[in-house]
């Protein structure tokens, strides 16, 4: 029968009868599946595990601490952290157009996880036992959607991008493929994974690259952080997590609104609100937040966040309107 524990139990057997003394290498994104599946072979295979976190500089306030601390705490996991922030604002530098920043974004982490990569199978080698498996988080419905087959290795949880080189072919482990997400949550807290994680909300993996409309820059990335932080921790305070699939906080960057605050006009930029709900993020409805946690959440953002002078709400369903908004 289906429990929790008979599936960590199982999953973590046959992890270990596949792997056997090998070593195997996991990236977290921050995102549930990947800490989830990673949580899960660590049980598995202990030491032989590590994993790899790219810090991009596009994670939410807090995120990339969950991974770096929370996380490590909860599994013992052997992290490798690179700090890639800089390389990413460069690469990003000057660039507006949607789908260029998700390329660069996407080529820029896959550049530096395969780096990484290979500095983890340098280190491995000279103790003896190869990195030959490569952990992904996928779940059924991905299976489902990609034919069934088990494809080479493949970032698709972080940027849908292709494989790695030719000459680092893993093999894969894909513990949660026989899994919903709400078992996959599910099989987190039996882990011992930290609620935090384990009920994150869906999240892109361009990340807080995607949410301001025109060009990224630190500055821009800092204010957006500051008002997705007001956001998240308001409606949560109002018991909406499980209400809203996701929120996105937008920064309209290149759109300036002229305000009034303390003494002056001040000439800043909105952010815009996008809670949603939705079963599968095919389609969404705008969630029908209360007046006051909306209230709420316009005053802090206004009065805490330099330069944002404005909130608006978005009251679009998709379709037409995708949720996020580039
Ligand atoms: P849209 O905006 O298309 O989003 O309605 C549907 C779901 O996908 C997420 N999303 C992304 N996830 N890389 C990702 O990993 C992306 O480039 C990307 N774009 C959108 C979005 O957050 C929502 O959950």
């Amino acid at each position: 029968s289906w429990t929790t524990s008979n599936v960590v139990e199982e999953s973590v057997e046959a992890v270990r009868a596949r792997v056997g003394s090998k070593k195997v290498i996991c990236a977290l994104s921050g995102g549930v599946d990947s800490a989830v599946a990673a949580a899960l072979v660590q049980k598995a295979v202990g030491s032989q595990l590590t994993c790899v976190f790219v810090d991009h500089g596009l994670l939410r306030k807090g995120e990339a601490e969950q991974v770096e601390k929370d996380f490590v705490a909860a599994t013992g996991v052997q992290l490798k952290v690179v700090d890639a922030q800089e390389r990413f604002l460069t690469a990003l530098a000057g660039v507006a157009d949607p789908e260029q920043k998700r390329k660069i974004i996407g080529r820029e982490f896959i550049r530096v996880f395969e780096q990484a990569s290979r500095e983890v199978v340098e280190e491995a080698g000279a103790t003896g036992e190869p990195v030959e498996f490569l952990v992904q988080g996928t779940l059924y419905p991905d299976v489902v959607e990609s034919g069934g087959g088990t494809g080479t290795a493949n970032i698709k949880s972080h940027h849908n991008v292709g494989g790695l080189p030719e000459d680092m072919q893993f093999q894969l482990v894909e513990p949660l493929r026989r899994l919903f997400k709400d078992e996959v949550r599910m099989v987190g807290l039996e882990l011992g994974l930290p609620p935090e994680i384990v009920w994150r909300q869906p999240f892109p993996g361009p990340g807080l690259g995607i949410r301001i409309v025109g060009e990224v820059t630190r500055e821009r990335l800092e204010l957006l952080r500051e008002a997705d932080a007001i956001a998240r921790a308001e409606l949560s305070a109002a018991g909406l997590d499980r209400d809203i699939w996701q929120c996105p906080v937008v920064l309209l960057a290149d759109v300036r609104s002229v305000g009034v605050q303390g003494d002056g006009r001040t000439y800043g930029h909105p952010v815009v609100l996008r809670p949603v709900s939705s079963e599968d993020a095919m389609t969404a409805d705008w969630s029908r937040v209360p007046y006051d946690v909306l209230a709420k959440i316009s005053t802090r953002i206004t009065n805490e966040v330099a330069d944002v002078n404005r909130v608006v709400l978005d009251v679009t369903s998709k379709p037409p309107g995708t949720i996020e908004w580039e």
